[in-house]
C-alpha cells in the first residue's frame, strides 16, 4: 500500500520502519526537507519527499507532527491522495512543554484531534497518540497472542477507521474503537488509557473510566 508519513521523528520515524519492513511504499517528509532524511532512506528504502508531495497517490497519510506545528503544513498537501484515503492523527496537545496554550481546545472545548482536522481540512482517525515510539518497533505480536498490546482508535469515517484499524493489525497490535472525534479526549494524555500497556479488555475498561475534564498539568 502506498502509505505518506509526514513527520520523521520518534513516532514517523519508527512507522516508516516497520511499514517498510511489511512492504509498504512509504514516503516520509519531515520540515527541513528531504535530503535531511538520506539515514532513514538508506535503513529503510523510504522515499524522501516533501509535505506537499507526501500525501500523493497514498491510501493512508499519517500527520505526525508536535501540534504547534499543525499549522504550517503546506495548503493542499493533501491533494492527490488515493480515492477514499484515510489521515492517521497521532497528535497530542502539551501546552507547557512544547505546544503554548491553544485557546479552541481551552475554551471551545474542541478534541485535539478535532482541532487538528478543522486545521487540516480533512477528518482523522485518532491513533498511536498514547503508544511509546519504541514499542512500534519492540512489541508487535501475531493476532491472539495474549500479550499483544491494544490501541485505542478514534475517528467519524467508519470506512476509514477500518483501514487503519486493518493497518494497526497488520504492524502486530490489537484495537479497540474508540468512538468518534468528539468522544476522544478519552484517549487523550493523562487519561487511564494513555500509555497503558495491556490488552482488549484492559483498553475498554481504561476508555471507560476517562474523565472529560481537562487535567491540570494539560492546560495552558
Ligand atoms: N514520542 C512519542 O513516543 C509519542 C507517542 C505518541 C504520540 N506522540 C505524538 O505524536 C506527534 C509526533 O511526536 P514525535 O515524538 O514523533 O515528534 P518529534 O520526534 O519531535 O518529530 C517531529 C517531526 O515532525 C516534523 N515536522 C515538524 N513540523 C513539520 C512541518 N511543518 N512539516 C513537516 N514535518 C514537520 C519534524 O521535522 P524536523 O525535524 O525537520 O523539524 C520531525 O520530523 C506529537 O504530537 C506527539 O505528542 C509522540
Amino acid at each position: 500500500m502506498k502509505i505518506g508519513i509526514i513527520g520523521a521523528g520518534n513516532i514517523g520515524g519508527n512507522l516508516t520502519r516497520r511499514l517498510t519492513a511489511l512492504g509498504h511504499d512509504v514516503s516520509v517528509a519531515n520540515s527541513r526537507g528531504p535530503e535531511t532524511l538520506a539515514a532513514l532512506v538508506e535503513e529503510t528504502g523510504a522515499t524522501a519527499v516533501t509535505a506537499s508531495e507526501a500525501a500523493r497517490g497514498a491510501e493512508i497519510v499519517v500527520v505526525t507532527v508536535p501540534l504547534k506545528n499543525v499549522p504550517d503544513l503546506p495548503a493542499g498537501f493533501l491533494d492527490g491522495a488515493a480515492e477514499g484515503f484515510a489521515v492517521i492523527d497521532t497528535g497530542n496537545y502539551y501546552p507547557r512543554e512544547r505546544d503554548g496554550r491553544i485557546a479552541a481546545i481551552e475554551d471551545e472545548g474542541l478534541t485535539e484531534s478535532r482541532w487538528t482536522e478543522l486545521r487540516i481540512g480533512h477528518p482523522v482517525i485518532k491513533a498511536f497518540n498514547g503508544t511509546y515510539a519504541q514499542d512500534i518497533l519492540d512489541r508487535p505480536r501475531p493476532a491472539g497472542d495474549p500479550e499483544r498490546l491494544a490501541l485505542p482508535v478514534a475517528g467519524d469515517d467508519a470506512a476509514a477507521k477500518e483501514k487503519v484499524r486493518l493497518l494497526i493489525d497488520e504492524l502486530g497490535f490489537d484495537s479497540v474503537d474508540a468512538g468518534g472525534i468528539d468522544d476522544s479526549w478519552r484517549q487523550q494524555p493523562d487519561t487511564p488509557v494513555y500509555g497503558l500497556r495491556e490488552g482488549v479488555d484492559a483498553v475498554t475498561k481504561a476508555l471507560g473510566a476517562a474523565s472529560p475534564e481537562r487535567p491540570e498539568g494539560f492546560r495552558g
